[in-house]
């Protein structure tokens, strides 16, 4: 299986957590997001362990809030010391009703809107990762009006391809986010912020890309912050405290995908870290990263219920779920891997070759392709799709006004609790006038 918490009752059914996915599908209805609350914690703590063991006291993970945002994630980030990237006002909203201290929190995102500064700074948000002049210059009047000197740190691009999905590679010096350093212009955006009273510079940040598996795209990333944070120390002498790389570690949707042992990858970023930082005649800054996907991604489990079974001889055959891409957008915006099990079908060969499609009316509305079912696949059946802890439910909608499935958490092989509800219809409808 692709990932541990992925086993078979003797009767052949699918068990996730250890629990049965076909009572879990009964007790709480379909569409259903299943979430292994043990697992975030287990991965949560391979990420601080790492940091402490290879970067020492100070560096630390930042859970990304956009791989999956509800209260209860923040519960679990506070409770194992993880700190938080945010995006949004809405992300912050969430995460103050879960009690967690802001100070703890990164702002990110390319245009954040003035209404988001201002309501970042009443509730006190630790520091903002301004991604260009016109962000420091809005941060500036705000930390300015309320007489307060804002940390901030500067998103830069460092020019790396990591060789991944083309939608979601955000490091090149092309991209929508940051300042390039080839360009000059992480040069100019950092002596402009260096002259603003209202903004105190702590640090950079870059992000390379997501679902990462090359070799050494973070070292390589490491050193190139580092010459810049070695340059700007030279010529402005200005001391870095903070360097966050991003988040990016992949996962295994597939077969196919390798396995990452975080620990090892943490400890040779580290070993490059350091490395370029005696070269350079540096100390190292505090050492952050902001692992979204690799946090949550293999602690969701989505089930389905099988409606229509389509068979176009010669042609191609479909198996309908009662959701799709509301639920899960993934394979329709970047042609996502995903296993689907037949979670009431375990011990049955997999011969029948189909593609797993929602219910929307739209023809990418496709969950997979290519994949392979029991010959007996058929209404009723219930159908798994793992790893899809990261950017399903946060990228949900109401498409086609189906109502958001619930999130329900599991955890110590046994116990399982509602952390998100399902919408009701009436919920579709809250905001109609
Ligand atoms: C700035 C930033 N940090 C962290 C992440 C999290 O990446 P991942 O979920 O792949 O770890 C992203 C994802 O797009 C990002 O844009």
């Amino acid at each position: 299986m692709i990932c541990d918490n992925l086993t078979v009752s003797p009767s052949g059914r699918l068990l996730f957590a250890g629990q049965d996915t076909v009572e879990l599908a009964k007790q709480y209805g379909t569409p259903l997001y299943l979430m292994d609350e043990d697992r975030i914690r287990h991965n949560c703590r391979v990420y601080t362990q790492a940091f402490r063991k290879h970067f020492g006291p100070g560096a630390r993970p930042l859970y990304a809030s956009k791989a999956n945002s509800f209260k209860r994630i923040y519960e679990i980030m506070k409770e194992e010391g993880m700190g938080i990237d945010v995006v949004s006002s809405g992300e912050i909203y969430t995460a103050l009703q879960a009690g967690y201290d802001l100070g703890q929190a990164y702002f990110h995102s390319n245009n954040k809107t003035d209404e988001d500064i201002r309501y970042s700074m009443e509730h006190g948000i630790g520091y903002f990762v301004a991604d260009n002049v016109e962000e420091i210059k809005a941060i500036e009047a705000e930390a300015a009006r309320r007489g307060i000197r804002q940390k901030v740190l500067l998103r830069l691009t460092p020019g790396i391809d990591p060789h991944t999905y083309e939608a979601i590679s955000t490091g090149k010096v092309d991209s929508k986010f940051g300042s390039a350093i080839e360009t000059g212009q992480a040069e100019e955006i950092t002596v402009y912020t260096l002259g603003q009273p209202h903004v105190e510079l702590v640090g950079f940040h870059c992000h390379v890309g997501s679902q990462v598996f090359a070799e050494d795209v973070f070292e390589r990333a490491a050193v190139i912050m580092l010459e810049f944070i070695a340059d700007m120390e030279k010529k402005h002498g200005f001391v870095t405290r903070q360097l966050d790389l991003g988040g990016g570690y992949g996962v295994r949707y597939v077969e196919s995908d390798p396995y990452l042992d975080v620990d090892t990858k943490v400890g040779q970023v580290a070993a490059a870290a350091k490395g370029a930082c005696e070269r350079l005649g540096i100390a190292l800054p505090e050492i952050h990263m902001e692992p979204g996907r690799s946090i949550v991604a293999d602690a969701g489990l989505t089930l389905y219920t099988v409606g229509t079974v389509k068979q176009i001889p010669g042609y191609k055959n479909y198996v309908s779920i009662d959701g799709g891409m509301p639920d899960n957008p993934r394979f329709a915006l970047y042609k996502a891997d995903y296993t689907c099990l037949p979670a009431s079908r375990m011990d049955e060969p997999r011969t029948f070759a189909c593609s797993v499609v929602g219910r929307c009316c739209e023809s990418g509305d496709i969950i997979q392709e290519h994949i392979s079912l029991p010959e007996s696949v058929g209404r009723g059946d219930i159908l798994a799709v793992c790893t899809t802890g990261a950017y399903n439910y946060s990228m949900a909608s109401n498409y086609n006004r189906l109502p958001r499935p619930p999130i329900v958490m599991l955890r110590g092989g046994s116990e399982s609790y509602v952390a998100v509800r399902r919408e009701s219809l009436e919920d579709l409808c809250r905001n109609d006038l």
